[in-house]
């Protein structure tokens, strides 16, 4: 995507929400889309966050931006989708104690297959979808099925952070700088069985495998460390994630749409699965992808698995495919 004059319009759920609220300044001072790029803020909210969104639509003013063309804070969808060309789909029910994973799918189906409706019949045609709301494979799975007019291969849900975060890892265990790893990616589902795999990283171009402890040094360490990443910061904020998940949807729309991977690195991010790897068509599952820019990707297929991989794939792929079976019932 090359800076164009005419702005582009982003559409953001969930806004006035913890993500929305590092996400903004990062889209509004053209960090994500270029610093010459005109934008059209929409940002969707419920009613009863009416208020603080509007709060943080005079905050987003004072940021005096010159690339803010326009700011529309509105609680209805049709309204906030309208001629969209990117849709970052944050808004999403909150995981309450107690509630299983079909509870919070059963929550956000609803949500997730309105949105893709809506979508379908009033954004512009070839919409670049985000699903950042978890969970976020399933979720893209549902916008998908409810809205078979959108192209699938402009849905794509969150994983940058996963990968961020294993990347983050090995650097800090190596102590070398994250500029300096490569051939880290995160496969499957953003949940506890995504397999984030370190043992092809590089540093300086050479495997460290061996420096990380080897097979048995990553399954007891690196590894869960990853997985369980989201929880560590939830025990100690007392809330998920927040700045470095808008920072990992600023790096996976710059990527995916504009195009940054020049050093022939690849990234993570879930996209609808073709049969690479023996991952049947039917779920957003996450691989390591090239970004040409302009919004097209293509899944690494290199990789060879050994038996130690092919044990998590197997693992987050039958969680997957559980999901969606619950999913499809639901939907009916
Ligand atoms: P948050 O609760 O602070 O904000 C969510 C916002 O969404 C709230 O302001 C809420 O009012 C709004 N909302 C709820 N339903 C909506 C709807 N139907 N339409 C529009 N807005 C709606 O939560 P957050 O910390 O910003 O996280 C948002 C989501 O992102 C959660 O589902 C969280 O689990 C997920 N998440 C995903 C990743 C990832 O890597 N994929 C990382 C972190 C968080
Ligand atoms: C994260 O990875 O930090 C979040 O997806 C956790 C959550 O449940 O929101």
């Amino acid at each position: 995507m090359t800076a164009s004059p005419n702005p582009l319009t982003v559409t953001i759920t969930g806004a006035a929400g913890q993500i929305g609220y590092s996400l903004l300044p990062l889209l509004a001072s053209g960090s994500v889309f270029g610093r010459h790029q005109p934008l059209n803020l929409h940002l969707l909210e419920i009613e009863p966050a009416k208020k603080a969104l509007s709060g943080v639509v005079l905050e987003l003013e004072d940021l005096a931006s010159p690339i803010l063309k326009s700011i529309v804070p509105t609680t209805e969808a049709v309204e906030a989708f309208t001629n969209c060309d990117v849709a970052i789909l944050v808004g999403a029910f909150p995981r309450r104690p107690g509630m299983t994973r079909r509870d919070l799918l059963s929550k956000n189906i609803p949500i997730f297959s309105s949105h893709a409706r809506i979508l379908e019949k009033v954004a512009a045609p070839d919409v670049a979808i985000l699903v950042v709301g978890n969970p976020a494979n399933t979720n893209a799975l549902v916008l998908s099925r409810a809205a078979p007019k959108l192209n699938p291969r402009r849905i794509t849900a969150l994983t940058r952070l996963d990968h961020n975060r294993a990347v983050a890892a090995v650097a800090r265990e190596l102590s070398v700088s994250v500029s300096d790893v490569s051939g880290v990616a995160v496969w499957g589902n953003h949940s506890s069985t995504q397999y984030p795999d370190v043992t092809r990283a590089r540093v300086d171009g050479k495997p460290v495998l061996d420096r990380l402890g080897g097979h048995d040094g990553v399954a007891g360490q690196l590894v869960p460390s990853v997985q369980k990443r989201g929880g560590a910061v939830l025990d100690r904020r007392g809330a998920t994630s927040a700045m470095s998940a808008a920072a990992a949807i600023a790096d996976h729309l710059r990527s995916w749409l504009v195009g940054d991977d020049a050093d022939g690195k690849h990234v993570s991010m879930a996209v609808p699965s073709d049969g690479s790897y023996g991952v049947k068509e039917g779920v957003w599952f996450s691989f390591p992808v090239r970004c040409p820019g302009g919004g097209e990707y293509e899944i690494v297929q290199s990789v060879e698995f050994d038996e130690f991989m092919q044990r998590y794939i197997d693992a987050t792929k039958e969680e997957l495919f559980a999901e969606r079976e619950e999913a499809l019932t639901l939907l009916d």
